[in-house]
């Protein structure tokens, strides 16, 4: 007879018991749901000793980093310190297309900061109440990404590589670097939602849709570029206002704006230009194992397309995704 409550004070116990008295544990925030679920649970377990960090890998969604930080300060008191590493991702990503080469280098250079930041607090932490080794690493995988990056029927049965399950190098997995906490590991999405109003986490960060750690990167076929990504994140920025406005946030599990590989022409005033595709995609579903369309009205839809089409140059065409999952994924790649 498993419930919410005992979970949040089996768990708090649990990490206690884990880092014990002087650890550092070192934490990814990202502003979804998961991570921000699992920073207060670390922040009520082990107060100051632990360090939230946030890395902008150039693949964050309009004004995110600043009002996830705001938004972290203000509702749970944690300092959230902001990494700009746009030019690092946006470098190594390079001429990179390839799905799986996109998350393993974004998974690698986030580990890479990761160390880098752990070596800094320590640094910082010397010569106060709270200094101690950065010994601990906390991620907000849920229990769908340990089962899709877990392979059951050897490798090539591997769904796809979560960035925060199968990216990792094995220094961090075997234990001799930073160790992993999970504390969310057995959880499916809804349970974290009703752990973060549990803990008293504001409903607009519990309601979030989930973003994923890799960003925008993975809704963009093909290169990534700082062009590109400008372009998905206009549209994005104009699609979720849109669906904001018109009160649909909370009917929809995951909405967003990518880019396709291709360009389109179309016809601005008497001028015909080779733009920009924007693929718009909105889903319904509980576990994000299985998600259904989301059935938008028409007049909505072309409203949005207009929108766009007017608002962000270099967009010539904006479609709707309509394949479910399965056989499609939530995110493009
Ligand atoms: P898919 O695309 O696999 O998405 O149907 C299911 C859920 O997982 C999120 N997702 C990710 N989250 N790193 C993450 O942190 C990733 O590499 C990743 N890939 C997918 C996705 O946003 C959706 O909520």
């Amino acid at each position: 007879n498993w419930k919410m409550g005992d979970f949040v004070q089996l768990e708090i116990a649990r990490i206690r018991e884990l880092v014990g008295d002087k650890a550092l544990v070192l934490g990814a925030v990202s502003g979804g749901v998961d991570s921000t679920v699992g920073a207060a649970l670390m922040r009520e377990a082990i107060g100051d000793r632990f360090k939230a960090i946030l890395i902008d890998n150039g693949c964050m969604r309009l004004n995110e980093c600043e009002q996830v930080k705001e938004t972290l300060g203000k509702h749970l008191g944690i300092d959230l310190t902001v990494v700009d590493a746009a030019d690092l991702f946006l470098g190594r990503l390079a001429g990179v297309s390839d799905p799986e080469k996109k998350r393993k280098i974004i998974g690698s250079t986030f580990i890479d900061l990761f160390e880098q930041e752990a070596i800094r607090i320590e640094k910082e932490a010397e010569n106060t109440p709270n200094s101690g080794k950065v010994e601990w690493f906390l991620q907000g995988t849920l229990y769908p990404d340990v089962i899709e990056s877990l392979s059951f029927r050897g490798p090539s049965a591997t769904i796809k590589t979560h960035h925060n399950v199968g990216g990792l190098p094995e220094r961090m997995m075997n234990g001799q670097g930073l160790r992993l906490i999970e504390p969310l590991r057995l959880l499916f999405k809804d349970e974290v939602r009703a752990i973060g109003r549990q803990l008293g986490i504001h409903e607009s960060l519990v309601g979030r849709h989930p973003f994923p750690g890799p960003g925008i990167a993975i809704r963009i076929l093909g290169d990534v570029t700082k062009e590109r990504v400008e372009i998905a994140r206009q549209a994005d920025h104009i699609f979720i206002s849109m669906i904001r406005e018109a009160g649909l946030y909370d009917q929809i599990s995951q909405a967003f704006a990518g880019l396709d590989t291709n360009r389109s022409v179309g016809v601005f005033g008497d001028q015909r230009v080779w733009g920009y595709i924007i693929i718009l995609r909105a889903v319904r579903t509980k576990d994000f194992m299985s998600a259904e369309v989301f059935n938008f009205d028409n007049a909505f839809l072309a409203n949005v397309a207009r929108t766009i089409c007017n608002q962000v140059e270099g967009v010539a065409r904006v479609v709707y995704d309509l394949t479910s999952k399965p056989p499609g994924t939530i995110e493009l790649e």
